[in-house]
C-alpha cells in the first residue's frame, strides 16, 4: 500500500500562494458516483488515507449542501499524524469548512455544524443569507455571493481575502459541474475503485453543459487492493 508520506510526495502542491481548486472524487470502475447513496462504500483503505493526506493540505475543505443532506458529513478533522504535518508547514491544526448551499436548506443542528473542529462559512445567496443566515449565528458564518446560480469566483474572492489559497472540494457533483462550467477547477484527485455497480447512481460532474474539458494526466499510483488514484491537472 503507499504510505501516507508516499501519497503526500505524489499530491504536492506546486506552491501555497497561488491559489488553487482541487477536486477529490471516488468513483466506481463503470462511472457511478454513489454505491447505496453514499460515496464510502466505494472506497478503500488507501482512498481514506488519501482524503485525510489532500485535507491535511487544503487551507478550507469545501462540499456542496447535496452531499451534506446526503451524508452528514460531520467530524471533517483530520487525525493527529496529519495535524502534526500542518504545524511542521505553519498552518492551523485543521482547514477551515465551507458548506455551497443555494437555498440554504440546512438545519443548524446538522452533525456538519455540530462535529466542526471551527466555525464552519456557509455560502448561499444574498437573499437565502438575508432570509435564513440569522438560524445559523451560533454555528457558522453565512455568505452571499450573488443570486442562484452563485458566483463561485466570489466565493473563491471570500476565500482569498481570508488567506485560504488551498481550496479542496470533496463534490458533490452538481458543485463540481458548477465550478466546472466556471473554469474554476484546477486540478481532480480521481479514485477508480474496481467495482462495477450499474444501477442509477449518477456521475461525479453533473449539471453542466457538455464540452471537451482537456486536463493533463499529472499522476498514477495503485495499491494492491486494485485502486487507481488519478490526479489531473489543468
Ligand atoms: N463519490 C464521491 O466522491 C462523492 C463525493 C461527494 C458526493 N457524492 C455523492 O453525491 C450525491 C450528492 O450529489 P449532489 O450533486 O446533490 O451534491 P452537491 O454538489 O454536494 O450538492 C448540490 C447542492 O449544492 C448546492 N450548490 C452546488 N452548486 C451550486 C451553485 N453553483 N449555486 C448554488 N447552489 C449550489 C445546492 O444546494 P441547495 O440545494 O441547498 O441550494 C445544490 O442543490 C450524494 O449521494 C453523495 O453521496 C459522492
Amino acid at each position: 500500500m503507499p504510505t501516507r508520506h508516499e501519497l503526500f510526495d505524489a499530491y504536492e502542491l506546486p506552491g501555497r500562494a497561488e491559489p488553487r481548486m482541487r477536486m477529490n472524487f471516488v468513483s466506481s470502475a463503470d462511472g457511478a458516483v454513489t454505491l447505496g447513496g453514499q460515496s464510502g462504500a466505494l472506497g478503500g483503505a488507501t482512498d481514506r488515507t488519501l482524503m485525510q493526506v489532500l485535507r491535511a493540505m487544503a487551507d478550507v475543505v469545501v462540499v456542496g449542501a447535496g452531499t451534506v443532506r446526503a451524508e452528514g458529513y460531520g467530524g471533517l478533522q483530520v487525525d493527529a499524524d496529519h495535524v502534526d504535518w500542518r504545524r511542521a508547514h505553519g498552518l492551523v491544526d485543521q482547514p477551515a469548512l465551507a458548506v455551497v448551499s443555494g437555498g440554504l436548506h440546512l438545519e443548524p443542528d446538522d452533525s456538519v455544524f455540530a462535529e466542526a473542529a471551527g466555525r464552519p462559512l456557509i455560502v448561499t445567496t444574498d437573499a437565502a443569507a438575508e432570509a435564513r443566515g440569522g438560524l445559523f449565528a451560533a454555528v457558522a458564518e453565512v455568505v452571499g455571493c450573488g443570486a442562484e446560480p452563485l458566483d463561485l469566483t466570489a466565493m473563491l474572492e471570500v476565500f482569498a481575502r481570508r488567506g485560504w489559497n488551498q481550496v479542496l472540494c470533496e463534490g458533490g457533483p452538481h458543485l463540481f459541474g458548477a465550478l466546472l462550467e466556471a473554469g474554476l477547477v484546477d486540478e481532480v484527485c480521481l479514485t477508480l475503485a474496481p467495482r462495477f455497480v450499474a444501477g442509477e447512481a449518477g456521475r461525479i460532474a453533473q449539471g453542466a453543459a457538455e464540452s471537451d474539458r482537456r486536463f493533463s494526466l499529472a499522476g498514477v499510483v495503485t495499491d494492491e487492493d486494485g485502486f487507481v488514484f488519478l490526479r489531473y491537472s489543468r
